[in-house]
């Protein structure tokens, strides 16, 4: 069967703020197509992008089986040097030993318990953010409390003292930019400085807590070994950059697409005043996982096909580019009871939004505690929380979010 073609303009800012018009009748119609501009095959069924999910024909790169040459890639670009020495450290973008190598030395020391530890913490600061703006009646939902909630706790885990988190976020930000289909010259400049900085201070934090160890993450990834096997030092950076990072985009655009939708909804929004209100936490578990599934925060990743390969009765030839779209995945009524419903009751729930296999989201835990922390503390303090004004969208679907929130409570 060949692969039908169709253009999706994801950088179109409608599309952007309201996918779901023009993914239910792709999804329906034209499930899998390829895009000749981006030059990638999407796939928009929640059964297609589970399979490949767990398929290994396909993976984040190629170059652990085959080499530059053998797959006609380009030399690495030397105007982008600075941001790959970076990313070429990242483990999310590794596979097979290399991947688990580092993923497993990661799991020693984020662990569980280490998320748990962070619940009392978690609620102080959410009731310190409220009281900074609570007297003025009103505030902007992402900028003085989505944002800054994760970067704190995040910043907190790794162990990044308080005077040196001014550009943690302003580097995060230039950084995920070159994960964008099609960023700017100027945005690659950027992401190469901010790589640079970030890189650099990592690097002296970890050497200050290698001569005094303390109670935090970097100490403990400094320290981390398997059988004898630790992480070299680049490797020690990029992973601290990249929690850093993966630790505060997508929950800052969760929490804020989870409020706005929740506005959007107001059976839904008193359903959760209520459950706050009586203390019912299975149902601020179950209302976080429907924000999630909702409105995914990432709602896109790609994949490299490794081997020429059969899927469904189409070919997927070795070194195409396969685009998965979590976020319609999200909203199949294949696989969800009415899909387009926010349902904070769901409990068949099976999201793809912190993906599926391996590169599952090692994060989860803390994403789901921060979020089920920062509305329990919110409805708490702000029962009359409503919107005040238009949400609007960031640029870029890729990592989806809102830059402002405007409320009144
Ligand atoms: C709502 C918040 C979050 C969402 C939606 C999210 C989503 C995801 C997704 C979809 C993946 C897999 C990517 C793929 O399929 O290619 C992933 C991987 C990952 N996430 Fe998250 N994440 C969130 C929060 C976090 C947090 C708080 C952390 C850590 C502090 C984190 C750390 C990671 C790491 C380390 C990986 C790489 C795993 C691997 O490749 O083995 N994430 N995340």
């Amino acid at each position: 069967m060949t692969i039908p073609l169709h253009h999706l303009n994801i950088n179109d800012p409608d599309f952007i703020a309201s996918p779901y018009a023009t993914l239910t009748p792709l999804r329906d119609d034209m499930p899998i197509f390829h895009d000749p501009i981006w030059d990638k095959v999407f796939f928009t069924r929640y059964a297609d992008i589970a399979a490949l999910l767990k398929d290994k024909r396909l993976g984040r790169t190629m170059l652990h089986r085959y080499t530059r040459e053998e797959i006609g890639w380009p030399p690495p670009d030397p105007r982008e040097a600075p941001f790959r020495r970076y990313q070429d450290n990242v483990f999310m973008d590794m596979e097979a030993d290399a991947h688990t190598r580092i993923r497993s030395l990661v799991t020693k020391v984020f662990t569980p318990r280490r998320v748990e530890s962070l619940r009392g913490v978690l609620e102080s600061t959410t009731h310190k953010l409220i009281d900074a703006v609570e007297a003025n009646g009103k505030c902007d939902f992402v900028h003085d409390i989505a944002e800054p909630l994760p970067v704190i706790m995040i910043a907190d885990l790794l162990g990044i003292p308080e005077d040196q988190r001014d550009n943690l976020r302003p580097w995060s930000n230039a950084i995920v930019k070159m994960y964008e289909l099609g960023y700017t010259y100027r945005q690659r400049e950027e992401a190469n400085r901010a790589a640079t900085e970030f890189m650099e201070m990592i690097g002296a934090i970890a050497a200050e807590r290698r001569a005094r160890p303390s109670d935090d993450l970097i100490t403990e990834l400094v320290q981390v070994e398997n059988q004898g096997d630790k992480l070299t030092e680049d490797e020690l950076r990029a992973t601290c950059i990249f929690l850093l990072n993966a630790g505060h985009e997508a929950t800052v655009n969760g929490s804020s697409l989870g409020l706005r939708a929740l506005f959007q909804n107001p059976e839904q929004f008193a359903m959760m005043k209520q459950a706050v209100e009586e203390n019912n936490t299975s149902l601020l578990k179950t209302g976080i996982d429907e924000f999630l599934r909702y409105e995914t925060p990432l709602p896109m990743f790609e994949r490299y096909v490794l081997e020429d390969m059969d899927f469904n009765g189409i070919t997927l030839k070795r070194g195409m580019e396969v685009a998965l779209m979590y976020i319609s995945g999200n909203h199949d009524p294949r696989r969800f009871e009415r899909a387009d419903q926010l349902d904070l009751t769901r409990t068949d729930n099976p999201l793809l939004t912190f993906g599926l296999g391996t590169h599952y989201c090692l994060g989860a835990p803390l994403a789901r505690l921060e979020l089920q922390s920062l509305f329990s503390v919110l409805f708490k303090r702000l029962p009359n929380i409503r919107a005040n004004g238009e949400a609007q969208f960031a640029k870029g679907f890729v990592i989806r979010g809102l830059t402002h929130l405007p409320v009144v409570f």
